[in-house]
């Protein structure tokens, strides 16, 4: 059963065959409108079920969006009006819902939920976010990189802010894709350790640099999220943004980047807070083509899952 529930639980061949494949699609459409059918209609049939426990709207039109282009269905479910949301067990959820759907796509709060739905359905499982990480993000940000610059491979990737769920499918990828990887944020915002070990084991430089500027030294992209994720408590938002305020992207740290770093961020954003306006819309910034490329690259991914 091919699950798409963690970039460092798939194999690396199979990840570099989506990347490839998304950008051999994306192609494909280039100036077409959005609700043209592919060419081609892999997924013609299929019945997509897209789960959402938390808010979303990059996740949920782009997973939409794709399965419609490729000729399947969808339905967009919202865990609280689901049983699964009123007491039903995930084990019952995710038996019932193989019998009705080709695939699940779910994004929920505790990474158990997840791994529990993959465990009982009969049918793929993408993991469209947990609190832990966030792997769909990463293979559009790996897609967006490569097609602004090349191959990853080998290239500084630094990651300004909280070590949250995005920071820790960015530690897979540094493994899968082999980039170098460093983080730099306060050390109460560190990430779970073994993200980092899992990486430097696979052989690249893992590395934690308190000071952003020295960290963004020689960086090929800069990466950051928003200072309070889904998942964490509101009360903590004035602490989390006081820890968190040196590690803003602005000009002065993007110029210790290198000239043509690129710089990320998933979205959605809380302008001003960890980046500046002048670093989201500035020359180097590839924010817009991230979001566009959720839609090639799940789309690849769709397809690995359903070897179609
Ligand atoms: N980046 C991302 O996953 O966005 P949504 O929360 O809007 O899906
Ligand atoms: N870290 C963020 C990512 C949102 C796409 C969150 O989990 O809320």
């Amino acid at each position: 059963m091919n699950h798409f529930l963690d970039i460092n639980k798939t194999d690396p061949a199979d990840l570099r065959h989506m990347i490839d494949h998304a950008s051999t699609m994306k192609a494909a459409r280039q100036g077409l409108p959005k609700g043209t059918p592919d060419a081609d209609q892999p997924l013609a049939g299929h019945m997509v079920a897209l789960i959402f426990e938390k808010p979303s709207t990059r996740t949920r039109v782009s997973f939409d969006l794709g399965v419609r282009q490729m000729g399947g269905q969808t339905m967009v479910l919202s865990g609280s009006e689901m049983q699964l949301g009123h007491g039903e067990t995930i084990a019952d959820t995710a038996r019932v819902l193989s019998r009705y759907v080709d695939l699940i796509m779910i994004r929920t709060f505790e990474e158990d939920v997840l791994l529990e739905m993959a465990e009982h359905a009969t049918v793929p499982v993408i993991n469209g976010l947990t609190n832990r990480t966030h792997p769909c993000q990463i293979m559009a940000d790996v897609m967006t990189f490569e097609e602004h610059r090349g191959p990853i491979n080998g290239k500084k990737v630094v990651w300004c802010g909280d070590g949250n769920n995005v920071f820790a499918s960015f530690a897979h990828a540094a493994g899968q894709f082999g980039f170098d990887l460093t983080f730099s944020g306060p050390p109460t915002l560190d990430p779970e350790r073994g993200f980092l070990e899992e990486a430097r084991a696979k052989g690249v430089t893992v590395e934690i640099e308190r000071d952003p500027a020295k960290a963004a030294d020689g960086a090929d992209l800069v990466v950051t999220d928003t200072w309070v994720s889904m998942h964490d408590s509101q009360t903590a938002r004035e602490r989390r943004h006081n820890q968190l305020r040196p590690y803003q992207v602005n000009a002065e740290l993007m110029a210790h980047a290198k000239p043509d770093a690129l710089f990320m961020h998933c979205l959605p954003a809380h302008r001003n807070e960890e980046a500046t306006d002048a670093v989201m819309d500035g020359p180097n910034s590839v924010i817009f083509d991230e979001a566009e490329n959720r839609l090639h690259a799940q789309k690849a991914i769709l397809r690995w899952c359903l070897n179609a």
